[in-house]
C-alpha cells in the first residue's frame, strides 16, 4: 500500500516500449534527431500553437528554467505560498533567475485569485528599491490537489497581461487536470494567457521526460542556452523524447490520468463513508487529502500503508484538524490497481469500528 506519491511506481509499458524502440541504431546526439524533432511538432499539435519546447529531466529543472526566462534578476515572481516552486525545489527558480525572488501568497486549497494576486500587486511600492513584479506561477494541478477551471485561469492571465507580468504554469501533473476539466491543452493554457509551461509526464508515465513549453516567443529567445547551462540539454536526447513519442501515442497519457482520477475518485468516495473521516479539500485529479481519526492513521502506519501527513496552511476558512486527528495525502498513479485501494479502505473501516467499540 504505497501512496507516498506518483513517482514512485516505474514507467508505463507503452513508454518502455518507446524507449526499447529508440535505442537501437545511432542518432545524431544533443537533441538534433528526428524523434526530438517528430516529439515537438507534435507538442505543436497537442497545443494547436506554435511552441517552443525544450525537454528536460527533471520538473525541478522545467520550472527554474521557465522562470528565469521570465523574470530579470531584479524581478518578483509570485506565487503561491506552498507553491512546488518556492518549498520544494532547494531554491533552484531563484539560484536560475540570478537574484530574482519568490513571492508567496496564501490562498485555500493552494489557489490563488485574481482578487488575492491583484491586492498584493496594489500593496508593492513602486519605488526603486522595490523588487518588480514579473510574473506569476500556478500549479495545475496544485499542492493541496486542486485545479483552476479555465476561467479561473483565464482571470489571472487577464490580470497578468493588465499588469504586465508573465504567466507560468507548474504543470507537473498537467494530464490529471486536463482530464479532469475535459477541456482541451490550449483551452487550459494559452488561451487563458499562459505563456510558458512546465508540462510534467514523469509523474504519469515516463521513466524522466518533462519539457518547457513556450507559447509566447519573448521567453523562448535564451532557452536554449539556458538549459545547456542547467546541463539539461541531454546528450542522447532521443531517449528523452522516445518516452514522449510512447506518453502521447494513442492518447496513452490521457488514458493514464483517466486511471489515476479514478482510482482517487474511488479512495476518496471510500474513505468519506468511514465514520469520522472528512476531505480537507475536494478530490479534483489523483491526489486525496483525508483527515482522519488519529487511530486510522496509526493503524495504516501500522499495516505498512505509504504516505504522508501534510500541513494545514492551506485549509479554507473554518476548517480545523482537531488534536486527535490526522491530515494526510494519499496519491495514486496510472499504475494503482483497486485491490491496492480497497487493502487500505478495510484497514482504515476495521481501525474505526475498534475505536468506536472502545
Ligand atoms: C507541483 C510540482 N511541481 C514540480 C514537481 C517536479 O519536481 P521534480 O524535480 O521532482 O521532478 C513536482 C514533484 O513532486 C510537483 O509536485
Amino acid at each position: 500500500m504505497n501512496f507516498a506519491s506518483d513517482n514512485i511506481v516505474g514507467a508505463s509499458n507503452a513508454v518502455m516500449q518507446a524507449l526499447v524502440r529508440a535505442n537501437a541504431g545511432a542518432m545524431p546526439a544533443y537533441g538534433q534527431d528526428a524523434l526530438t524533432a517528430a516529439v515537438k511538432r507534435r507538442f505543436a499539435e497537442i497545443f494547436e500553437h506554435d511552441v517552443a519546447v525544450f525537454l528536460v529531466a527533471t520538473g525541478t529543472a522545467a520550472n527554474a528554467l521557465a522562470l528565469a526566462s521570465a523574470v530579470p534578476p531584479w524581478g518578483l515572481c509570485l506565487c503561491h505560498e506552498e507553491a512546488h516552486v518556492i518549498d520544494d525545489e532547494c531554491g533552484a527558480p531563484e539560484f536560475f533567475m540570478h537574484g530574482a525572488k519568490l513571492k508567496g501568497l496564501p490562498g485555500a486549497g493552494g489557489k490563488l485569485t485574481a482578487e488575492s494576486v491583484s491586492a498584493c500587486l496594489d500593496s508593492l511600492p513602486s519605488a526603486v528599491k522595490q523588487m518588480p513584479p514579473k510574473a506569476l506561477s500556478i500549479s495545475q494541478v496544485t499542492e493541496c490537489g486542486m485545479i483552476y477551471t479555465p476561467a479561473e485561469i483565464g482571470a489571472l492571465g487577464k490580470l497578468c497581461h493588465d499588469r504586465s507580468l508573465f504567466l507560468h504554469m507548474d504543470g507537473a501533473r498537467f494530464a490529471n487536470a486536463l482530464v479532469s476539466l475535459g477541456c482541451t491543452p490550449a483551452e487550459m493554457t494559452w488561451k487563458q494567457g499562459v505563456d510558458i509551461l512546465s508540462f510534467g509526464a514523469t509523474k504519469n508515465g515516463c521513466l524522466m521526460a518533462e519539457a518547457v513549453v513556450v507559447f509566447n516567443p519573448l521567453l523562448a529567445e535564451a532557452l536554449d542556452y539556458r538549459t545547456k547551462r542547467a546541463g539539461q540539454v541531454i546528450s542522447k536526447g532521443r531517449l528523452i523524447a522516445a518516452q514522449l513519442e510512447g506518453y502521447f501515442a494513442e492518447d496513452h497519457w490521457l488514458a493514464n490520468a483517466a486511471h489515476a482520477n479514478r482510482m482517487a475518485r474511488l479512495l476518496a468516495d471510500g474513505l468519506v463513508a468511514v465514520p469520522g473521516t472528512r476531505l480537507a479539500w475536494p478530490t479534483e485529479a489523483n491526489e486525496v487529502f483525508p483527515i482522519v481519526p488519529k487511530a486510522v492513521h496509526r493503524a495504516l502506519q501500522a499495516a505498512g500503508a505509504h504516505y504522508h501527513s501534510w500541513t494545514q496552511v492551506s485549509l479554507p476558512a473554518g476548517q480545523n484538524v482537531g488534536p486527535d486527528e490526522e491530515l494526510i495525502r494519499l496519491v495514486v498513479s496510472f499504475a494503482t490497481a483497486e485491490d491496492e485501494i480497497q487493502n487500505l479502505l478495510s484497514v482504515a473501516r476495521a481501525a474505526q469500528a475498534r475505536l468506536a467499540a472502545e
